[in-house]
Formats: structure tokens, C-alpha cells, sequence
């Protein structure tokens, strides 16, 4: 629903969410354009970095009060203010509760001539209570198994003083290091809204730290993305954003009238 998201989240009863994604504004001072500019993001902060700060701390510790008992947080920056948002974080749910670091790994164009390319976000992942937290073990990709002994049935495995040692036939298990791609220009998902996140990194964070039936919350929603995920794995979803052309267009992507704005 359209709502400035501190006023929504204070309307809601504490523990009523299993997952909460979040997806601010990255305190670059830019404003994002997409579309021609049909599509713009303002992320000007006038207070500077104290300024937008001040503007996550009291979103968090709602967000912090929102969760359940066995609920997770999942922060998303970049390198203009993730160090910073890492000590609110601490503050807020408390240093023992922190669960990851991901490095959300992609390949935009432009190249950096004057250090490497900044090509990764930060995605911090905090438990309301660590231990009691959901996490459902993820397995994904291929071992590398050259140079290794293979048995009568071909599958690969190590001599280890207690014997074989097989591998995994689900794949290793995923790590804190995501190499995603970012939504190309053509792509199918891609809705015209700056700063659409692809669907299938949301999607890790949902299968990872919630279960069918839970609910997954999105307070910076844009262009639907977590809503649209949370759908097709079977969870119940609770977003807003406080832009009118955000919510029409989330809206329309979970009815499914949207026409993806990377085909003509
Ligand atoms: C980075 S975008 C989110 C993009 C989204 N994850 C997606 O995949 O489309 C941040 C969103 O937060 C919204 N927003 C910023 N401040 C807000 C506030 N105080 N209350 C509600 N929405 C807010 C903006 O309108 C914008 O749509």
C-alpha cells in the first residue's frame, strides 16, 4: 500500500513478521533515473550522513520490533553508507545478533579508470534472536572435483584416514558471496523502476530465511520485487512505499498487466 513507511510500520503489532527485507534509498545524492525519465528515485539527504542516519535509526528499531521471535533482517546498501549501517545495525538488534555479510557480486557496464569498479552491494543479515533464528541450508552450484579419485559409479571422492569421503550431491553449500546478475536491459523482469533488484536474489533471502505460509515484509517495496517473489514461493507478504507511481507498479506486476520495459 502507498505509506510513508515509519507511520505503516507503527500501526503494525510487534512480531508479526518472519522476514524483513529492506531496501532504502543508498545515500548517493543522486537522483536515478529510468525510462526517459518516466521513472525517477531522489536520494538527496540535505542533513548529509547524520541527516540519513537519522532517517534509518527509528525505521530499524521498528522494524527490530516487528520481527517474531525467530525472525530475520536483511539490510540492503552499498559503499556510500553500508559501514555505517552496519554500526546501526549492531546498535539497534546488537552486535551478537549479527547472522551475514552478503556480497551481492554483479557486472554492470562502465569501467573505473580510476580504481577497481565498485560491482558489489552489501547485504546485512541480522537475527532478532541469534540461535532461535530460522535458516534453511542452501545448496547450490558444482564442487570442483578435478584431480580427484572417482568410484565404480563415476561419482568423485577424497581418501580420508576414515575412509571415502563423498561429496554432496545437492552442491556445496551457498557461502556469503552471491554472483547474481543485474536485470539487463532486456530482461523479462525488468519493470522500469530504478533500482529494481532481480528477483532471484530476493528470492535466496526468502527460501534461506523463512518458510511457506510466513510472512515476508518489504517497508521500500518500489517496483514489487519482494511481493513477487515472496508469491511464488508460497509466503504471505506485507509491503509499501510512499510513492504513488511505486505501489501502482507493484500492483500491476502481482496482477500480472505489467509489459516488461525492456521490449518495445
Ligand atoms: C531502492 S528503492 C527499492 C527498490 C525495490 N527493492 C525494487 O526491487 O524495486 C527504495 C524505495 O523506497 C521508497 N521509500 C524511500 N523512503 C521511504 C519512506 N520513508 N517510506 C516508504 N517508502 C520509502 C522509495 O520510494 C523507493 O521506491
Amino acid at each position: 500500500m502507498r505509506a510513508e513507511n515509519l507511520a505503516f510500520m507503527t500501526g503494525l503489532p510487534d512480531g508479526c513478521c518472519q522476514l524483513i527485507y529492506a531496501d532504502p534509498p543508498f545515500f548517493t545524492g543522486r537522483t536515478h533515473v529510468r525510462g526517459n525519465g518516466a521513472q525517477t528515485l531522489a536520494d538527496h539527504w540535505p542533513g548529509g550522513l547524520g541527516g540519513y542516519l537519522e532517517f534509518l535509526r527509528p525505521r530499524l528499531r521498528q522494524m527490530h520490533r516487528l520481527l517474531a521471535d525467530t525472525g530475520v533482517l536483511c539490510l540492503h546498501l552499498d559503499w556510500h553508507a553500508s559501514h555505517y549501517g552496519r554500526v546501526l545495525l549492531d546498535e539497534v538488534f546488537g552486535y551478537a545478533n549479527f547472522l551475514n555479510e552478503i556480497v551481492w557480486s554483479y557486472r554492470t557496464g562502465g569501467v573505473a579508470r580510476a580504481w577497481f569498479g565498485r560491482k558489489h552491494d552489501t547485504i546485512f543479515v541480522y537475527a532478532r534472536r541469534i540461535g532461535g533464528h530460522k535458516f534453511n541450508l542452501r545448496r547450490e552450484g558444482t564442487f570442483r572435483t578435478d584431480g580427484l579419485n572417482h568410484d565404480e559409479q563415476g561419482r568423485p571422492y577424497k581418501n580420508t584416514r576414515a575412509g571415502r569421503l563423498y561429496f554432496n550431491a545437492a552442491g556445496p553449500a551457498l557461502t556469503d558471496v552471491w554472483d547474481i546478475p543485474f536485470l539487463s536491459t532486456v530482461s523479462l523482469e525488468r519493470t522500469g523502476y530504478p533500482a529494481q533488484k532481480p528477483e532471484a536474489l530476493i528470492a535466496r533471502l526468502i527460501a534461506a530465511f523463512s518458510d511457506e505460509n510466513d510472512v515476508v515484509a518489504d517497508f521500500f517495496v518500489g517496483s514489487g520485487t519482494t511481493p513477487a517473489a515472496a508469491r511464488k514461493l508460497g509466503r504471505r507478504f506485507l509491503a509499501c512505499d510512499r510513492s504513488d507511481k511505486a505501489v501502482r507498479l507493484a500492483r500491476r506486476r502481482l496482477s500480472g498487466t505489467l509489459r516488461p520495459a525492456g521490449r518495445s
